[in-house]
Parts: structure tokens; C-alpha cells; sequence
């Protein structure tokens, strides 16, 4: 079958690089696209925005899937006029994209479902806001109701910045997004990231993750989109993967179908592991970027196979493998990030990949003198080994062959499993 993939990160990148080595797929489209991942599909001209204009390419050029990457289109709904027009879609519809594009919904779908998760207020005013934070004790977790790039949280470690955040939220700081407000419980714990694919009655697991989102060694600094990540995350044992399924995906997959939203493509649950157990922090509707990264690295099945299979209803008969092997990935991204980053910076590859290594483009472009940095994270240079110590060692390795000069990255990506299997 012929396959369009929609988007232009690392995440589409590893997409990319899986479903053009899937026997099922027979020619891979991309668009926009970027570098790297024009080394895997042929460049298309047509924009995830124009409905009919994706509908139109998929006729022309016999196209059986459309993997969409990012959530915006989701959220906007370009899976319902696929289908509608016939086209099978790995992601999910309008309706179900809720998950990500509304966290009230979420909060009040964990509600309806009995979903584990922090106590929560959702308001459209101000002054509601600030009388619940009555409510709730310090630090004060208080969320944009829409899609902000990762933004749209904040954490505030006293009353006076849980006001000042709510203003600026209030205010337009988010936009559209922050018309609505969720106030949050805070949750204490560690965070790793459970993916399951379902076709809104099967679901299959397809992986465990842990990223890094600050910036600074540490974990300190500003949030970013995630400076690098590892697959499996051992902290995940299958007990607890267990009781992610149990408590928080099958409810939530259920609840959808039963109202008439069926959640359909790969449900990204971003938990948080308390003493009672794992609780629900958000849900995204698509995968991690990076963590779809090192999932991809490990991934030993057809992906083309597994997305169409998804899209058509037909999840039950598929069981996806992976290497046993960990994968960890560390973002180079460009100085400034995660505020301006600087554009244009020469970036040499050298022998990073002679190793078994493999750098996905993230933010790149080329230019008259070759590949040149254009975003704030821009290369994903991913490695696999026994446990997250070898592949730290191999990724690093890696970096080191690389020469970007207005790059940087975190050298500690994997942290907290190197210190536990240091014992
Ligand atoms: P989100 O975009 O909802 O994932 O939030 C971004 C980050 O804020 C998460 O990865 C957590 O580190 C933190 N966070 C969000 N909600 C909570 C919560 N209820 N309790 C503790 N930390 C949270
Ligand atoms: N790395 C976090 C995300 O993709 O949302």
C-alpha cells in the first residue's frame, strides 16, 4: 500500500524511517517532511490544514493510510475528512482527540469512568479560579484547558505565583487555550509514559517511556518538549503496566466507545507512579516526541501493518514485538532553546551512525553548504544496549562524533535508571 505521514519532528522522522522499512508499505509520502526524513519518502506538496487538498493527493496517488504525527491536526479534526472521504487513518477523530485537546474533558471523562487521577476544578473565570484555589494546598498545579505546545502548565509553588499564573492564563498568555482553566491536585511521584494502540475496542501495548522535559542537567531550568528519553522504562513493571491497562485504559477506551467517541490510533498516558499507584496526568493523542524515538528503535514488527490494522478495526490479531534491548535518545537542540534558538548552525554528522547509532532530524534544513540547525530541537541521536548505562554510553558516543557548535545538549539523559542499576 501506498502511505502519506503527515509532519516534520524527530517523532515523523522515526515514522518515517519504520514504515519504509515495513514489507506492507510501498511507497511512503511525507509532507511537510524535513531532511531527514526525505531520506526515507518521497516529498510531498500538500498541507495537513487543507482538507480537500489531502483528500485530493490520496486519490491521486492511491494512498490506503494517512499517519497523522502531531495533535493539531487531530484536534482540527483532519481524520474525520479522511475517512469521511474513504481514506484509512492512523489517529484519531475530531470527538476523540478531545483526550489531548481539552484537559477538562479528560478530567471529567476520569470522573464519569472512575479514572485514577488528581482531584481538579475546571472555570472560565478568573475569580472562581483564584476562591478554588481554596481548595487545594501548595504547589498548585494549574493548567491551560487547550492545546499550548507543552506550554500551557504551571506549577506554582506558593498562592501569590498560583494567582500571578491564573492572570496571565486569564489574561491571553495561551490564547484561545487558556479561556478555560483546570486547577490540579498535585501529585507526588515518579512520571513515566505508558502507550497503548487501540481501535477503540482492542488495545494492544506498544511501550513504556521516561523523558527529561527541563532543560538543564539535573532536571532543572525551563520545560521544554523533552530533551531526551529512554524505552522501557523499568519502573514500569508489568504489574504496574497491568494496572495502567485495568484502571486507566480500558475505562477510558470504553468510555469513549460507549459515547459515541471511539478513540482510534495510539494513546500516549502520561502517569504518574504514587504510593496508591499510577494516576492519570494527561493523556496525548498521538506519540511522544522523543519517546516515539526510542519505541521505534526497538520496534521489531511491520509498522505499516500494525497503523493499517488500527485504522481498519482489526487490532485484535496484531502483536507487536520489540527488542528486548533498551533505546535512549538525547536531543541536540540549538542555543537558546527552549526560548529563540538559533538558526542556521552547521551541522556535521561525521561517524555518528557507523556505530549502530541513528540521528533523527528534528529541526534541520539544507542549505548551499549542507545540513543547518532550523528549530529549537534538532537532532534525536538515538542509540540501544543491554540496559540504560550501555545505551547512555552508545549515544553519547554518538553525540561526541557529531559537530554542531551552536548546539547542546543534556549529558545526563537516563539518570535516574544509570543510578539504579548502579545500585
Ligand atoms: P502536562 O502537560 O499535563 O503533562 O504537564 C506537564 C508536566 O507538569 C508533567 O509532565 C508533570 O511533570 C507536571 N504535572 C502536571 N500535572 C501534574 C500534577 N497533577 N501533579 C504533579 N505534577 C504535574
Ligand atoms: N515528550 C513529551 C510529549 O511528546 O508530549
Amino acid at each position: 500500500m501506498n502511505i502519506l505521514l503527515l509532519g516534520s519532528g524527530g517523532r515523523e522522522h522515526a515514522l518515517a524511517w519504520q514504515l519504509a522499512q515495513s514489507t506492507s508499505c510501498d511507497h511512503l509520502y511525507a509532507a511537510p517532511g524535513n531532511p531527514g526524513i526525505a531520506e526515507c519518502a518521497e516529498i510531498a506538496d500538500v498541507e495537513a490544514g487543507d482538507h480537500e487538498a489531502c483528500i485530493r493527493f490520496c486519490g491521486a496517488q492511491d494512498i490506503a493510510l494517512v499517519v497523522i504525527g502531531p495533535e493539531a491536526p487531530l484536534v482540527d479534526g483532519l481524520a474525520d475528512s479522511l475517512r469521511a472521504a474513504g481514506i484509512a487513518v492512523f489517529g484519531p477523530s475530531k470527538a476523540a482527540a478531545q483526550l489531548e485537546g481539552s484537559k477538562g474533558f479528560t478530567k471529567d471523562l476520569c470522573e464519569r469512568a472512575g479514572i485514577p487521577t488528581g482531584g481538579y476544578v475546571r472555570t472560565t473565570s478568573l475569580d472562581r479560579a483564584v476562591a478554588a484555589l481554596d481548595n487545594f494546598t501548595a504547589p498548585y498545579v494549574l493548567k491551560a484547558d487547550g492545546l499550548a505546545a507543552g506550554k500551557g502548565v504551571a506549577i506554582a509553588p506558593d498562592r501569590e505565583e498560583a494567582e500571578a499564573a491564573l492572570s496571565d492564563m486569564f489574561g491571553g498568555s495561551f490564547g484561545e487555550a487558556g479561556t478555560e482553566v483546570v486547577i490540579e491536585e498535585f501529585l507526588e511521584g515518579e512520571e513515566a509514559s505508558f502507550f497503548a494502540i487501540t481501535d477503540g475496542t482492542s488495545i494492544v501495548p506498544f511501550g513504556t517511556a521516561q523523558d527529561h522535559k527541563r532543560v538543564g542537567e539535573g532536571d532543572t531550568g525551563p520545560n521544554t518538549g523533552g530533551m531526551g528519553a529512554y524505552s522501557p522504562a523499568p519502573v514500569l513493571t508489568p504489574a504496574l503496566q497491568q494496572r495502567a491497562i485495568d484502571e486507566i485504559i480500558r475505562p477510558t477506551v470504553d468510555t469513549m466507545r460507549a459515547e459515541g467517541m471511539p478513540y482510534s490510533g495510539v494513546l500516549y498516558a502520561g502517569l504518574m507512579l504514587t504510593e496508591s499507584g499510577p494516576q492519570l496526568i494527561e493523556y496525548n493523542c498521538r506519540f511522544g516526541d522523543p519517546e516515539c524515538q526510542v519505541l521505534m528503535m526497538r520496534l521489531e514488527s511491520d509498522l505499516a501493518q500494525i497503523m493499517f490494522a488500527c485504522a481498519s478495526g482489526e487490532l485484535d490479531a496484531v502483536k507487536p514485538e520489540f527488542s528486548a534491548k533498551t533505546a535512549l535518545t538525547v536531543v541536540m537542540a540549538a542555543q537558546g532553546y527552549p526560548g529563540t534558538p538559533a538558526k542556521g548552525g552547521a551541522i556535521d554528522l561525521g561517524s555518528a551512525e557507523t556505530g549502530g547509532a541513528k540521528v533523527f532530524h528534528a529541526g534541520t534544513s539544507t542549505s548551499s553548504s549542507g545540513l543547518v540547525a532550523n528549530g529549537g530541537r534538532v537532532l534525536n541521536v538515538t542509540a540501544t544496549g543491554a540496559n540504560v548505562t550501555e545505551a547512555q554510553e552508545a549515544a553519547y558516543e554518538a553525540v561526541d562524533a557529531i559537530s554542531f557548535e551552536s548546539g547542546f545538549c543534556r549529558r545526563d539523559i537516563g539518570w535516574r535508571e544509570v543510578e539504579r542499576e548502579r545500585g
